[in-house]
């Protein structure tokens, strides 16, 4: 695997039409985490679109208080920051343009087809490749910022043995190929641009319930409220899950983590 640079990735970057997203590249070999860094740089006033990436995190975090772990040199692990001019409720939109654009990118690279899985996944032939995690600061009605961490797998390889293998894989894992990691970032700030100028339109939703694997699927979701069996019907424009349990009741589902059931 080629290594990862700030030079590699400014020279990538010069290729596409970025726009904000990657202007100010903040590149560490090893950090702690990158949604930690940024965090600070935000609260020094970074402007929107900094982008702090790393080869290696040693507290690296995921969702629901997990850790997010990746061996160095074998992902793209990064975090982009926001100043919407969005109302608060609806950040989620946020987290659906860097899921669409990692997908599209990876898509774009490897000729596989990349789906959405609700709430922050990406994944390929149902194993995730990538996992989202936002943070935002709240200031009244507006999000005076927002981080969207994303960590991608690209070159592990899930070993027979690897209790991962399952549930996980890496662009190498599921397509045999080789991804250059700065021109997969490049084309991933490039996709985000284009998204982030379409924020308050329908075709970010559209283009995203096109590509999500959760919707139409009979899934086991667990809330902070508890669990809940049903068939997912459709996403909310502030990205909530409409579920429709075998009574036929239907639940609003802000947050969670969804499981597919096979029948
Ligand atoms: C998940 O649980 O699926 C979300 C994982 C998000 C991991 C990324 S890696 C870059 C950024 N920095 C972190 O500490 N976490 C996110």
């Amino acid at each position: 695997m080629t290594p990862l640079s700030a030079e590699r990735i400014r020279a990538a970057l010069h290729e596409v039409d970025a726009g904000p997203f990657g202007a100010d590249l903040h590149f560490y070999a090893s950090t702690g985490s990158t949604n930690d860094v940024l965090k600070e740089l935000a609260a020094d006033d970074a402007p929107e679109g900094t982008l702090v990436v790393a080869d290696e995190q040693t507290a690296g975090r995921g969702r629901m208080g997990r850790r997010w772990e990746a061996p160095p040199g074998s992902s793209l692990l990064f975090s982009v920051l926001f100043r919407p001019d969005l109302p608060a409720s609806d950040i989620y939109r946020l987290v659906m343009a860097c899921g669409l654009a990692a997908a599209e990118a990876c898509e774009a690279a490897t000729g596989y087809r990349v789906d959405v899985k609700w709430p922050n996944d990406l994944q390929i032939g149902g194993k995730k490749l990538a996992g989202i995690l936002p943070e935002s600061a709240i200031m009244g009605e507006r999000a005076a910022w927002v981080i969207v961490g994303v960590g991608l797998n690209v070159s592990q390889a899930f070993a027979p043995g690897d209790p991962l293998r399952e549930t996980a894989t890496s662009l190498r894992a599921a397509t045999g190929q080789d991804v250059d990691r700065a021109a997969l970032l490049a084309a991933i700030m490039a996709r985000l641009n284009a998204w982030n100028r379409a924020l308050a339109g329908e075709a970010l939703l559209g283009a995203w319930r096109a590509r999500c694997v959760t919707l139409g699927q009979r899934v086991r979701v667990e809330t902070p409220g508890g669990v809940v069996k049903g068939t997912a019907e459709d996403i909310t424009p502030q990205g909530a899950l409409w579920l429709r349990d075998d009574a036929g009741q239907r639940h609003r589902i802000a947050a969670g983590e969804a499981t597919l059931r096979t029948p």
